[in-house]
């Protein structure tokens, strides 16, 4: 053979090899920076979403939960989440949307819950303070819609219910001192590869290392709490710096809980409602259910918590392809409570 023929059959051959490899040599992406023109626009709305008041006690109205869905990508277990709010009375909820203006959102059909609930979204990108800006968008604009919304519960993509909303609601509302539900944790071994990502000595003096927590992304607040986090300035003029060890930097997991359990420690339970599996975790990403793994006796392991006084309410995260089969058990598994 002679050698251009070898060499473009050896580079033929080499394409399957490259595609494999493709996600592992790319070099990291860009971090995206966020532009004066976007943190003016999001200064605003955190203003006008500070002035807000909840509707007042003596309203004869419900409280509604407000649910503030995040992605980048699609929005995967829609028609599940389609069932949750279905036979819901609308006076119980609200459903808010962020969706990346780069992201390959399917419409959802005029009958769904989720059509003309998109909020004013920017791009976001994974382990970036965007992620933070993101979640602080939706609080704001669900603070500002309606005086009712009482708890804030963020919801990802990839997240399915647990439960019927009657359960959740009915939990939720069960005691009349409302608490945030937000992971906070300060032992965890990496915290101090996390503070330092930004540089060394640049979160001073806002937020000392033994004031800096972390906590899973996904929460529900309380109505005092969503203001408290569009209210604030001076941990987002840190949190905002940009990651220098990519590696280790995952803003979106330390801002919230460090906020909160600097401002109101005893107005959080320190614990999730959202399930997250982080056994086998690769690149920083939990445990994915896929369609082999999802069971009835799954449904039921993941709402278990080790406390007897909570159950899980959500779970992440679950393959796109996952969803035929949760949508066989929605009415048997998932939502019987
Ligand atoms: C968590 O993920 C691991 C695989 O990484 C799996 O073996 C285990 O069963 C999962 N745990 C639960 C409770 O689903
Ligand atoms: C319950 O506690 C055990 C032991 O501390 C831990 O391994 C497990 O992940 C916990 N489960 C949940 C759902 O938090």
């Amino acid at each position: 053979m002679n050698t251009p023929l070898i060499l473009s059959l050896s580079l033929l051959l080499s394409f399957p090899l490259l595609f494999l490899c493709v996600p592992r040599i790319l070099p990291p992406k860009e971090p995206l920076q966020i532009s004066l023109p976007d943190e003016l626009d999001d200064l605003s709305l955190f203003r006008r979403a500070s002035t807000t008041t909840a509707a007042p006690a003596t309203t004869t109205k419900k409280p509604k939960i407000a649910f503030l869905f995040l992605t980048d990508t699609n929005l995967h277990f829609l028609p599940l989440w389609d069932l949750f709010f279905r036979n819901t009375p609308s006076n119980l909820y609200n459903i808010y949307i962020h969706a990346d203006p780069s992201s390959k959102i399917t419409p959802p059909p005029p009958t769904s819950v989720f059509s003309n609930r998109f909020i004013s979204s920017k791009k976001t990108q994974r382990a970036n303070p965007t992620l933070i800006s993101a979640a602080r968008r939706l609080l704001a604009a669900a603070l500002l819609d309606d005086p009712l919304n009482s708890y804030f519960a963020l919801i990802s993509q990839h997240c399915i219910p647990l439960h019927s909303f009657p359960f959740l609601y009915k939990s939720l509302f069960r005691k009349p001192a409302m608490q945030s539900f937000i992971e906070i944790l300060s032992e965890e071994p990496q915290l101090w590869d996390r503070y330092v990502s930004r540089g060394e000595n640049v979160m001073l003096p806002e937020v000392p290392f033994d004031r800096f927590r972390i906590g899973s992304q996904f929460f529900i607040l309380t109505r005092q709490h969503a203001l408290v986090v569009v209210r604030d300035r001076r941990l987002w003029r840190k949190f905002k710096l940009p990651c220098l060890n990519l590696d280790s930097c995952y803003p979106e997991e330390h801002y919230f809980p460090t906020l909160l359990s600097m401002e109101d420690p005893d107005g959080c339970t320190r614990y999730t409602l959202t399930r997250v599996n982080w056994t086998g975790s690769v690149g920083g990403h939990p445990h994915t259910y896929r369609p082999h793994e999802v069971s009835p006796r799954l449904i039921e392991e993941l709402r278990e918590s080790n406390s007897s006084s909570y159950s899980f309410m959500f779970a992440r995260k679950f393959s796109p392809d996952s969803l035929p089969l949760l949508m066989g058990m929605a009415k048997k598994v998932i939502f019987r409570d």
